[in-house]
């Protein structure tokens, strides 16, 4: 017989800003400030991401469009190969995402793409240690998830490759 599994993680949500902590909170601003400088002419959806690395220094990078469009950047993989590039070898703790669009309020958390799931759980790997997410829209709820891994189950890494 064939085995059922259900796969499950906990996220925490919550309502507002205020609700975070001070650390989160400050990442959250940094993220949001990085969002306005998203280069963002074609797709007008401006993310922001702001990386805390361990020895306390913040790494934000927000979405690199080109008018050809598949040679454009995430925010986020911006931030963490910043991150990866600057700080090798620095552990990396958290990571704020932010999306605002100037055709409409968003109002739901936002979703890292595949791609940036993928990108971020090799430093998950690398460093052997979960990296927590903090996931917003312009108004509304925030998400936190515990791990990246979390987020991207069954997901390709390192140990595949012998
Ligand atoms: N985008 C990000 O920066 N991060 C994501 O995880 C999802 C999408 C950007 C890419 C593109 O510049 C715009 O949002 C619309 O897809």
């Amino acid at each position: 017989m064939p085995l059922v599994k259900c796969l499950s993680f906990d996220i925490t949500i919550y309502d507002s800003l205020e609700e975070l902590n001070e650390s989160d909170r400050s990442l959250m601003m940094q993220s949001i400030g990085a969002r306005e400088n998203a280069y963002a002419p074609y797709s007008r959806f401006n993310v922001g991401a702001a990386v805390l690395l361990e020895n306390g220094k913040v790494v934000i990078g927000n979405n690199q469009e080109n008018a050809s469009y598949p040679s454009g950047l995430c925010a986020e993989r911006v931030a963490v190969f910043y991150a990866g590039a600057q700080f090798p070898g620095v552990k990396i703790k958290t990571i704020a995402i932010t999306a605002a669009s100037k055709n409409y309020e968003v109002a739901t958390p936002a979703a890292p793409c595949g791609n940036c799931r993928q990108a971020i759980l090799e430093y998950e790997f690398k460093q052997k240690e979960s990296i927590k997410l903090l996931l917003m829209g312009e108004v509304g709820k925030i998400i936190q998830c515990n791990s990246v891994a979390d987020i991207l189950p069954l997901g390709f890494n390192r140990t595949f490759l012998k």
